[in-house]
């Protein structure tokens, strides 16, 4: 039987070492490791500040708090995207407003943004303060659009960029179009710290606030270290700090490798019956490489048709305004997002990541066509 997992980080004995070196030093809590990794990240973004935290869903809590968003306020939000941008609205007390995607790039639809802002007026579900493009997949949202949308309502553009590290628009880093992007680097990401995540910034104030914010409120008051806030403890490690910057070594070609596999997916699946393909561009990071089945397939039996020949496929992702909370909370239905809902229901991911062959990659979409041609006997 194969075994081609979903994903897998991209780890060897420079992680090991780079552990090793943490350990020794004695020092394990935001020190040199992490000032060395967020100096990386705010270079490879030609930004002034990065602001290591605990995860990319701390970081949207960080970003909500230092906008100072909270009850009254709404915040748009792609509902096919892992709900993290959402939740932590609601956490913050303000109301998360689900916005439809497009086929195809599964990004944010500019012109459902502006209907989405309008209803929200029309209903009076809070003051529009915010939107949230996410890059999904590692593939830049039209920003030209979304802020020219943000524009036209006076919104805080803050980038969900947690799938999309090295992704550009018009050869611009994403994560430093709005005033403060946001990265993750949880396992599935191209460059994982195990968990982790970042906040970049051009604004010396909103980074100061960042930092305070994950520092348990702790800030310089008259020449003195002081509780400012009422603050949380979203300080990275410097073993997860040390692993990044050995990721980061290696970004350039985990990037290739992702890459030439996903060129290669497009080729195999080209006339794979029953699908359709995502867009290929060539500014794509390919966090994840999804299709979407057509409605008469029923995927649950297409990924544990795959799982037992050792293939790991799995949902894509899901749409928030789907899952129970956003269902009874806020009265969503299914069809209210049509294209959001059907990459939830039909959308697969399938293995992609730096220790899988050409051979495997063959095998996968080789296996997938014959599924879908109705072999299900496979
Ligand atoms: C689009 C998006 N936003 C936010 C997150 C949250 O990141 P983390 O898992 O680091 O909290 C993820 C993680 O999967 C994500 O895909």
């Amino acid at each position: 039987m194969k075994n081609i997992p979903l994903a897998k980080p991209a780890f060897d004995q420079r992680e090991v070492e780079a552990v090793r070196r943490v350990l020794e030093s004695g020092w394990v809590v935001q020190g040199p490791e992490v000032e060395a990794f967020e100096a990386a990240i705010a270079r490879m973004h030609k930004a002034r500040h990065c602001i290591a935290v605990t995860s990319g869903t701390a970081a949207l809590h960080v970003c909500y708090l230092t906008l100072g968003i909270g009850p009254g306020d709404a915040v748009f939000v792609p509902s096919f995207a892992w709900p993290s941008a959402a939740n932590m609205a609601v956490v913050v007390g303000a109301r998360p407003v689900f916005v439809d995607v497009l086929p195809g790039t599964y990004n944010i639809d500019p012109a459902d943004l502006r209907v989405q802002i309008e209803r929200c007026l029309e209903h009076r579900w809070g003051k529009p303060r915010a939107v949230v493009p996410v890059h999904e997949f590692g593939l830049a949202a039209d920003m030209v659009e979304v802020i020219r949308v943000a524009d036209e309502y006076d919104l805080e553009v803050i980038e969900d960029a947690a799938c999309a590290l090295g992704a550009t628009y018009e050869g611009k880093p994403v994560g430093t179009f709005g005033k403060l992007g946001i990265f993750s680097f949880h396992p599935r990401k191209a460059v994982t710290t195990g968990e982790g995540g970042a906040i970049v910034t051009n604004d010396d104030k909103l980074a100061e606030q960042c930092r305070t914010w994950r520092n348990h409120g702790q800030a310089i008051i008259d020449g003195k270290r002081d509780f400012a806030i009422a603050g949380m403890n979203y300080r990275m490690t410097e073993f997860q700090a040390a692993i990044g910057t050995v990721q980061l070594e290696k970004f350039p070609n985990i990037l290739k490798k992702r890459r030439e596999l996903a060129s290669l997916y497009l080729e195999k699946l080209a006339d794979c019956p029953g699908i359709s393909l995502p867009a290929a561009r060539p500014e794509h990071t390919w966090q994840t490489f999804m299709v979407v089945l057509d409605e008469d397939h029923d995927r649950g039996q297409v990924i544990d048709k795959m799982a037992a020949d050792g293939v790991g496929a799995a949902p894509g992702s899901i749409a928030g305004h789907c899952m129970a909370v956003y269902r009874e909370r806020f009265g969503y239905k299914s069809k209210d997002l049509p294209q959001s809902a059907k990459l939830h229901h039909q959308g697969l991911a399938l293995p992609l990541h730096s220790f899988m062959s050409v051979s495997d990659l063959e095998e996968c979409a080789s296996l997938l066509s014959r599924l879908l041609a109705g072999d299900m006997n496979e």
